[in-house]
């Protein structure tokens, strides 16, 4: 924390050795150490700044998903950081309470940057938008998982063979670059903060008990009331917060099974909960949780419509760094129609919080109502989304939108807005 109250974070993206698989090393890239990045943290209210080093031997960027800030602290292709060389991004955090995260973004070569392990988290508090009893104790019974998938060869080298419509699909499953990993319960209740980090893979999450647990957040934000279900979906870049009940020796383990969308095939187990003989008293469910208002599109909102087809276009056409797709007015709510023409591809648009309004004119699941960044899009669907932009205006700096399955975004299956 500097003087004047800003907080200071340092990244420094760099090249390092992990043991994946014990005793075999590999090549990695992490930020700050050899393999993901540390979780960052700060309140709403909180000015910070970031100091972004670059010691990869090639130029990278990087996207703070989920945060609401001005586009040229964004992070997106245009904010290049040469090796060598630093950026450093500042701006006041403004949003409700979330899990969001940051990764790489250099057009072209995001799938690569993300893959070999540039992701870390950033949590976002507020008070004023949070149950005041939610577990909160870091590390002890408020848990993050990264999930994401890697291809490893019998040496425990990360492999990088794309698929040719999806990219990067392994089937060695990772969570926060454990393979095979466990966690020892201590209390009645745990809340999990769980990213589908991975390039391309769909993750079902479920526990292999069929136990039932409490979705209480979505990407941008906590839900107005938990959303009890027994799985959950989550497509590359969305987050989900779950809260989970357990009793004393309780071994379980937390899997994803494979699903009816054609693109999240096979069954993997995600991490083995192991509660101790005596569990510390959780808190209870809360009933009600966040305070911030629904997202709602007025009367006569502006709509548009995105086509998303093949593999890397989104209204016939390929992203262009030099283009610039829509113009936003500052602090509207617009509602946007997402199509698939064949495929099932997923959305996440920059500095926004959105609401699905509808899959097909249906609603979601209670648990995917919540103010969100990304989106599941199935295929041969359209998926109608009220958008709240923000109102940090810049006629000249955009931001994206795109999927975030990184191959079809790294081939161009991205456009970009700005605000004004
Ligand atoms: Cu998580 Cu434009 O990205
Ligand atoms: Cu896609």
């Amino acid at each position: 924390v500097a003087a004047d109250g800003t907080k200071q974070f340092s990244l420094t993206m760099r090249a390092g050795r992990t043991e994946v698989l014990p005793g075999k090393p590999t090549t990695t890239w992490g930020f700050n150490g050899a393999f993901l990045g540390p979780t960052i943290r700060a309140t709403r209210g909180d000015r910070v700044a970031m100091r972004v080093h670059n010691q990869l031997g090639e130029p990278s960027t990087v996207h703070w998903h989920g945060m609401r800030l001005p586009a040229v602290m964004d992070g997106g292709p245009h904010q290049t950081v040469q090796p060598g060389t630093t950026w450093s991004p500042h701006w006041t955090i403004d949003q409700p309470a979330a899990t969001s995260w940051y990764h790489p973004h250099p057009h072209g070569s995001t799938a690569k940057h993300v893959y070999r392990g540039l992701a870390g988290l950033f949590l976002v508090d507020d008070p004023a938008t949070a149950a005041p009893d939610l577990p909160s104790t870091y590390g002890v019974d408020d848990i993050p998982l990264i999930l994401q998938d890697k291809i490893l060869d019998a040496n425990g080298r990360l492999q990088e063979n794309p698929k040719p419509t999806r990219g990067l699909i392994g089937d060695q499953i990772l969570v926060n670059g454990v393979y095979d990993p466990f966690f020892e319960v201590t209390t009645a209740l745990v809340r999990l903060r769980i990213l589908n980090g991975s390039n391309a893979r769909m993750y079902n999450v479920e526990f292999a008990d069929r136990r039932r647990f409490h979705v209480i957040g979505t990407d941008a934000g906590l839900l107005a009331a938990p959303a009890t279900v027994d799985r959950v979906q989550l497509s590359p870049g969305e987050r989900l917060e779950v809260l989970v009940e357990f009793a004393p020796r309780d071994q379980v383990v937390l899997r994803s099974v494979a699903g009816d969308n054609g693109i999240d095939e096979g069954d993997y187990d995600l991490l083995k909960f192991v509660a101790a003989d005596q569990l510390g008293p959780g808190p209870s469910v809360p009933r009600r949780l966040a305070a911030s208002p629904r997202i709602e599109a007025p009367a006569g909102a502006r709509e548009r419509r995105f086509r998303l087809s093949g593999s890397d276009e989104i209204n016939g056409r390929e992203m262009e760094m030099t283009r610039i797709d829509e113009v936003v007015p500052a602090g509207a709510t617009e509602i946007w129609h997402v199509q698939n023409t064949v495929y099932a591809h997923n959305f996440h648009i920059h500095e926004v919080a959105f609401r699905i309004l509808d899959v097909d004119g249906r609603q979601p699941p209670a648990y995917l109502q919540g103010p969100k960044d990304t989106a599941f899009i199935p295929a041969k669907s359209t998926v109608r989304l009220a958008v709240q932009f923000g109102r940090h205006t810049d006629p000249k700096t955009p931001y994206m939108y795109h999927c975030h399955i990184l191959r079809h975004e790294d081939k161009g299956m991205m456009g970009q807005f700005v605000i004004v």
